[in-house]
């Protein structure tokens, strides 16, 4: 293993490390069709312009994807999206349009939750589904009518991570392939995607620069029982992500909320124990997010915040700060997934914990 790991002490640190290659692998099939629907398979071409509407199914990381996603896909391709945990759609009495494309994200492609809810919906009346997949010819592409596979090569470290934020690219580009066909997107705005696309891997680099500055942070929640997650918008998911990691690997006991519900409960949390990461990027967000981050503070809580340059945010008392590479426009999640898997990944190195096979846990879930 010390051979595959070269430098690393993990794979998941390896994995981490992995991803403007495992981007730029992706980002190339979507460079070299431009956001037309053959990126989906031969059947697309047909399909996509009949669609009203997008469900996405899918668990654990893969359905945090999805979450980000029904942003782009609501904003970008302007039809409605919902987003749903596998083991929940399967089992309820769900509504169904068959116009809208069943969307399913699993890096495995052989979830049983996730395979048994892309089934539901068939027996439902859903005609069309496309698969979002890192494994080649598994059970979940297999059974889908479309396909795009992502590139991050094997992931081997249980917590997702080179897998997720290349989730992130195929959702992108079936946003803005989607308001293509509808006429939405023009070709001067396709060109800005593809090139915000092209730029992503740098910009992840230079994320993965900041490790130092966030291991730095790490050792300091080693010794929390409790960290809160903020974050707003599209970075929302990327906050539900950011506790996700840190429970998975560290087991310090993490939550996530939208900064705008914190009034309605978890601000009853907040002291002086309870570190509060924001995920701070300058968007239209980011004055409502400041004013959320003064409620903390005014409690005592301590505030850990990644935010860009243009955020204009400076370290005082009881707030740190760590400047991620500029905002990228909406792609701005995929760069922002870093620093919370790094945080998450020396925070269990500094507390011991098994990285790459956390207890209790599975690379992918195949029995109920
Ligand atoms: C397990 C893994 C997670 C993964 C989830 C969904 O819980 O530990 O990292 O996100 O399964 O897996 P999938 O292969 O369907 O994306």
């Amino acid at each position: 293993a010390s051979l595959e790991l070269g430098p690393y002490s993990h794979f998941m640190q390896k994995e981490i490390h992995e991803q403007p290659k495992a981007l730029s692998d992706t980002i190339e099939a979507v460079l070299d069709a431009g956001f037309s629907a053959e990126l989906f398979g031969p059947n697309a071409a047909a399909l996509l312009p009949t669609l009203e509407g997008v469900k996405i199914l899918a668990c654990g990381t893969s359905y945090y994807a999805g979450l980000t996603a029904k942003y782009w896909i609501e904003s970008i391709a302007g039809v409605p999206c919902d987003v749903e945990i596998a083991s929940e759609y399967r089992y309820r009495d769900a509504w169904a349009n068959p116009k809208h494309l069943i969307v399913t994200i699993s890096q495995s492609g052989e979830t049983l939750d996730t395979m048994e809810a892309l089934k539901y919906a068939k027996s439902l009346g859903h005609t069309a589904a496309l698969s979002i997949c890192n494994v080649r010819e598994s059970a979940i592409p297999r059974a889908s009518e479309l396909v795009f596979y992502t590139r991050a090569g094997a992931e081997i470290g249980v917590a997702s991570t080179k897998a997720f934020t290349t989730q992130l690219v195929a959702l992108f580009a079936l946003a803005v392939t989607l308001g293509k066909v509808r006429g939405r997107v023009s070709d001067e705005q396709q060109a800005q995607f593809l090139d915000e696309l092209r730029h992503l891997p740098g910009s992840v680099q230079h994320a993965l620069n900041l490790e130092p500055q966030i291991k730095a942070w790490a050792d300091k929640f080693a010794a929390k029982n409790d960290a809160l997650f903020l974050g707003r918008g599209l970075h929302y998911p990327i906050a539900l992500e950011g506790a996700l990691k840190l429970k998975e690997i560290s087991y310090i006991h993490a939550e996530a909320y939208p900064a705008g519900e914190l009034k309605h409960g978890p601000l009853a949390l907040v002291d002086s124990n309870m570190p509060v990461v924001v995920i701070a990027p300058n968007d239209s967000l980011l004055e409502k997010v400041k004013s959320n981050m003064q409620e903390v503070r005014a409690r005592g809580g301590e505030l850990f915040v990644f935010a860009d340059l243009d955020s204009h945010f400076s370290e005082s008392e009881g707030v740190h700060v760590i400047r991620t590479p500029r905002h990228v426009g909406v792609l701005s999640p995929v760069v922002h997934a870093i620093p919370v898997q790094l945080l998450a990944y020396h925070a269990a190195l500094a507390r011991g914990t098994d990285v790459d096979k956390p207890r209790n846990l599975a690379k992918s879930v195949t029995v109920e």
